[in-house]
C-alpha cells in the first residue's frame, strides 16, 4: 500500500505532501488541510464522495463488502442477539455493557421518557395537517428552550445527560405528532414497558380502552431501531456535526439533523418506497414503471434502491427482508405491495440498468412494509427512522465534543462561479 502521497503541479513542478490519516479499517485520509495554504489551490468534491469530514471510532461501513459495524461488532449479530437499548449504550460508550451498566442505562432512559407539559400545548399550535417530521423538528429544536441547566458542550457529565434525556424523550414527542395528527389525546409514557413497547402505547393506546402490546410488533420494532442506529457520516450525522460545530446548542443541533432526515434522498426514502408501490398499484404495472425508471428524462426513480456507500448490497436489508416475512407471517398479514415489492426487486435485480450502477435494495425497501404491517401510518416512518437515528445523531455530538480537535468550527469553501468584480450602477442608469 502506498504510504506517501503529494499533490504536483504539472506546469510549476510545485508539490504539497499530502500527509495520511490512519484509521483501523478501510482507506487512510490524504490530509488536504494545507492544500491552500501552500498552493492557493482548493480541493473540489461536492456531496464529499470522496472526503472524510472527521475521525470517528463508532461506525465502519465497508461498501464494496456490504459490512456494518458498530464499535466493531457486525450489525447482524447484533440485531440477531442484542437490544436497542443494549446497542444505545454500545454505540455512545463504545463497549457492551456488563448488567449492572446496562440496567442502570435502561432505568436512566425510563426515567427521563417525560417532556416539560408546556411543550404539549405547542402541538396545539400545528396545523391538523402538519407532517409528524415537521413537528419533530419544531419540537425538538424547541427542547433547547427547556433543557439549558445542562447543555455546557465542554462537560463530561452535561453531555451524558443531553444524550439520555435526547433517547429517551424523541419517541414521547414522535407519539405525541402522531396523536395531534389523528386528533387523539396524548398518551403518557408508561416506564414500566420497554422502549419500544413504550412507543406502541404512546402511539396506539387511548385513555377509553385497554391496550396489550403486540410482543411481535415490539421485537419488530427493536431489530429495525438496531439496524437504523447509527450510519457514520450520512447527511443527516453531517449536518448534526456541522451545526454542533458551532457550539450551538444540543437539542437545535439534533433538531437541524431531523430536517436533514427528512427528505426522500435520505429517510424520507422509507415513505417515498410506500407511495410508490401505492402509484404503481398492481403487478402488471411493474414493467412499465421500471421502463420510466430507466428512462433519464422521466426523472423518476426507484425508491429504495441505491446508496451512496453500499455498492454491493446493503447488509441491513438482507436482515429486514428476513424480518419483513416474519413479521407479515406471525402477524398473518398478506399484503399484496409485499408482492409487488418482490417482484421490483426481482426484476431489478436482474436488470443490466442496475446491475452495471450498483443499484441494490437498501434498508428502506423493506423498512416501510414493516411499519404499516404494524399498524404505522405513512407519514410516521421517518419519525420512528429519526427516533432510531438519535442514538447515533448524540453519540457522535459526543464524540466531536469530548474530542477537542473535532470542534474546529466546519467551514467548507467553495469555486465561485458568480460575476467578477463590477460597478455599482444607479437605477437610473440600470
Ligand atoms: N433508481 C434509478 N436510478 C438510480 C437510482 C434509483 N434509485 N439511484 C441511482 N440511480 C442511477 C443514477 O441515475 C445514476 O445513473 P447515471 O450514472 O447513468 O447518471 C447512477 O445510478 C448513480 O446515481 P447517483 O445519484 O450518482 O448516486 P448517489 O450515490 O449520489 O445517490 C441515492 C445515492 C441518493 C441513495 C440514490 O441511489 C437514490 O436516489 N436512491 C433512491 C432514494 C433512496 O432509496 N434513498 C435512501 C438511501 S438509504 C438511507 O438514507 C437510509
Amino acid at each position: 500500500m502506498t504510504t506517501s502521497y503529494s499533490l504536483l503541479n504539472n506546469e510549476t513542478g510545485e508539490k504539497v505532501d499530502l500527509p495520511l490519516v490512519k484509521g483501523t479499517l478501510g482507506p487512510a485520509g490524504a490530509d488536504v488541510g494545507k492544500v491552500y495554504d501552500k498552493m492557493d489551490l482548493f480541493t473540489y468534491d461536492p456531496g464529499f464522495t470522496s472526503t472524510c469530514s472527521c475521525k470517528s471510532a463508532i461506525t465502519y461501513i465497508d461498501g464494496d463488502q456490504g459490512v456494518l459495524l458498530y464499535r466493531g461488532y457486525p450489525v447482524d449479530q447484533l440485531a440477531n442477539h442484542s437490544s436497542f437499548i443494549e446497542v444505545a449504550y454500545l454505540i455512545l460508550h463504545g463497549e457492551l455493557p456488563n448488567k449492572t451498566e446496562l440496567d442502570e442505562f435502561d432505568a436512566s432512559i425510563r426515567r427521563h421518557t417525560m417532556i416539560n407539559e408546556s411543550l404539549l400545548s405547542f402541538y396545539k399550535g400545528f396545523n391538523y395537517d402538519a407532517h409528524p417530521m415537521a413537528m419533530l423538528t419544531g419540537i425538538v429544536g424547541s427542547l433547547s428552550a427547556f433543557y439549558h441547566d445542562t447543555t455546557n458542550n465542554k462537560d463530561p457529565k452535561h453531555r451524558e445527560i443531553f444524550a439520555h434525556r435526547m433517547i429517551a424523550k424523541i419517541p414521547t414527542i414522535a407519539a405525541a405528532a402522531y396523536k395531534k395528527y389523528f386528533g387523539q389525546p396524548f398518551m403518557y409514557p408508561k416506564n414500566s414497558l420497554d422502549y419500544c413497547s413504550n412507543l406502541l402505547h404512546m402511539m396506539f393506546a387511548v385513555p377509553a380502552e385497554d391496550y396489550e402490546i403486540n410482543p411481535v410488533a415490539a421485537k419488530a420494532l427493536d431489530v429495525l431501531f438496531i439496524l437504523h442506529a447509527d450510519h457514520e457520516q450520512n447527511a443527516s450525522t453531517s449536518t448534526v456535526r456541522m451545526a454542533g460545530s458551532t457550539g450551538t446548542n444540543p437539542y437545535a443541533a439534533i433538531s437541524s439533523g431531523i430536517a436533514a432526515l427528512w427528505g426522500p434522498a435520505h429517510g424520507g426514502a422509507n415513505e417515498a418506497v410506500l407511495k410508490m408501490l401505492e402509484e404503481i398499484g398492481d403487478v402488471k404495472n411493474v414493467q412499465p414503471f421500471m421502463d420510466k425508471v430507466k428512462d433519464k428524462n422521466s426523472g423518476v426513480r426507484l425508491m429504495g434502491f441505491g446508496h451512496r456507500v453500499y455498492k454491493n448490497f446493503d447488509p441491513r436489508a438482507t436482515i429486514i427482508r428476513e424480518q419483513c416475512h416474519k413479521v407479515l407471517k406471525e402477524l398473518k398479514i398478506n399484503d399484496p405491495q409485499l408482492e409487488l415489492a418482490m417482484k421490483l426487486e426481482e426484476i431489478a435485480l436482474n436488470d443490466d440498468y442496475f446491475k452495471s450502477r450498483k443499484l441494490y435494495p437498501n434498508v428502506d425497501f423493506y423498512s416501510g412494509i414493516i411499519y404499516k404491517a404494524l399498524g404505522i401510518p405513512v407519514n410516521m416512518f421517518t419519525p420512528m427512522f429519526a427516533i432510531a437515528r438519535t442514538v447515533g445523531w448524540v453519540a457522535h455530538w459526543n464524540e466531536m465534543n469530548a474530542d477537542p480537535a473535532g470542534l474546529k468550527i466546519a467551514r467548507p469553501r467553495q469555486v465561485y462561479t458568480g460575476a467578477p468584480v463590477r460597478e455599482y450602477q444607479a437605477i437610473s442608469t440600470r
